[in-house]
């Protein structure tokens, strides 16, 4: 199969690669001249493991190419992808922005050759593919081609496994022959025996939306039971294991922390309130877990102001992670960037360390002081907070942290370390929903 992806963002390069990995002949497209220089020559603009070796291997072995120009690759694909951004609209009313969904539409219309799939990647609101079904159609009337949704549930640091071995695909289309290419684009899945949902555009469009929102819920469910469980004296991890074994339930995302972060859950969740506004439905429990991931964020901040007896004016806090989660450079929506604003205007001084996002942060968060390593941000400073699991944050030197820091206060707001070991180690020590 001859495939060309629009757009080569987090969801387009690893679809891109992988599609190339399964023996497909794949050309990444982005309008971004440096980003595609850069990955001609090896270079991979985001931070993601696995994924350097695997573009270098199929771009050695020719089958993936990477291009500003949308020809001759469009005219010769059998299946374009759309996996453009839809990013949080500018106006701030929880629409997602289609502008760059429709721009890829409109550029395609007139090269497509052939019959042809035209299949949205991206996140976009129910009815968005029948749209760009219209857009290429006036475009060029002439033109021999079907529509299909089928999202994408990668997760950021785990992208490539998530891809090759993914829960299940997902593929709308009215189309029989459409469907029938898609399928072929995933035989490789489809003979490890991954479910194969197929259904109709719109349902595919709503399964992301529902997925997430549902994931989205999990957590700020969880997370409430962490601050009942803080009132009461229960342990939030005995909570979350004692109901994940419940095979209806499910152990996974049921770790309390911070709030959710990232480019996806809060988007998403907005998102969807629009879609269920603009249709007259109630949406109630997703606007609740919303409000419960902003509340969550705020009570973080008061967490670390108790733990610094009440006030943080003058104190110095080293803060260990700011992407918004571990395995990844992104900053968006991270959890770091609600907490250490509302710290820092109220006097704190933050000494930062994370192993792969400081550049990006420094561009959100300029007046923190960027540190080497966990123990340099820890050296002086009056408490630390361990903000991201980082796998390099969970054997730290915990002697040598207490001896650094000028009071041993530990606020972990990930659970990665066993309250009892730290009370014996002489730290001040809170988690989420754990009390000692
Ligand atoms: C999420 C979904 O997990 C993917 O299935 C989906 O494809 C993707 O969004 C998307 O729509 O593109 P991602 O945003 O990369 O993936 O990250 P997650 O691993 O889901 O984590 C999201 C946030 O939830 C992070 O801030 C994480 O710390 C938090 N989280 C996750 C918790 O606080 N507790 C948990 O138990 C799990």
């Amino acid at each position: 199969m001859k495939i060309a992806i629009m757009g080569t963002g987090y969801v387009g390069l690893v679809s891109g690669t992988c599609f190339a990995e399964f023996g497909h002949q794949v050309t990444c497209i982005d309008v971004d001249t440096e980003k595609i220089r850069a990955l001609q020559s090896g270079s991979v603009p985001i931070y993601e493991p696995g994924l350097q070796p695997m573009i270098a291997k199929n771009a050695e072995a020719g089958r993936l190419a990477f291009s500003t120009a949308l020809e001759p690759a469009v005219g010769e694909a059998d299946v374009i992808f759309i996996a453009v951004g839809t990013p949080a609209s500018r106006r701030g009313d929880g629409y997602a922005d289609l502008t760059y969904v429709f721009e890829a539409a409109r550029q395609i219309a007139p090269l497509l050759r052939g019959y042809t799939v035209v299949v949205n990647k991206s996140t976009v609101p129910v009815g968005t593919a029948r749209q760009v079904a219209r857009v290429i159609a006036e475009a060029n009337p002439e033109a021999d081609f079907d529509v299909a949704s089928n999202p994408e549930f990668l997760r950021e640091g785990a992208a490539i496994g998530d891809f090759m071995r993914p829960d299940r695909v997902v593929i709308g289309t009215d189309n029989a022959r459409a469907e029938e290419m898609l399928k072929a684009i995933y035989r490789p899945l489809y003979l490890i025996e991954t479910p194969f949902v197929l259904t109709t555009i719109e349902t595919a469009e709503l399964i992301k939306y529902a997925a997430n929102a549902f994931l989205a819920t999990k957590i700020s469910f969880i997370n409430e039971m962490a601050n009942l469980c803080e009132e009461v004296g229960a342990d939030v991890h005995a909570v979350a294991k004692g109901m994940g074994l419940d095979g209806r339930i499910g152990p996974k995302f049921l770790h309390p922390g911070p709030g959710y972060g990232g480019s996806c859950f809060p988007k998403d969740t907005r998102a969807l309130l629009r879609i269920a506004q603009e249709h007259g439905v109630a949406c109630r429990i997703v606007e609740a877990v919303t409000e419960v991931n902003a509340a969550q964020k705020a009570r973080m901040v008061r967490k670390i102001r108790n733990a610094l007896g009440g006030s943080e004016a003058g104190k110095v806090i080293a803060v260990l992670g700011l992407a918004f989660k571990p395995e990844t450079d992104d900053m968006r929506e991270a959890p770091s960037l609600t907490i250490l604003p509302a710290l820092m205007e109220h006097g704190a001084t933050i000494r930062a360390h994370d192993p792969q996002a400081m550049k990006e942060a420094a561009r959100h968060l300029p007046e923190i002081t960027y540190c080497s390593s966990p123990y340099e941000a820890c050296r002086g400073a009056d408490a630390v907070v361990l903000m991201t699991e980082w796998n390099e944050y969970r054997a730290l030197d915990l002697v040598r942290i207490k001896e650094l820091l000028r009071t041993p206060v530990f606020i972990d707001l990930r659970n990665v370390y066993e309250p009892k070991h730290m009370a014996e180690l002489g730290f001040y020590y809170e988690g989420v929903g754990r009390p000692i």
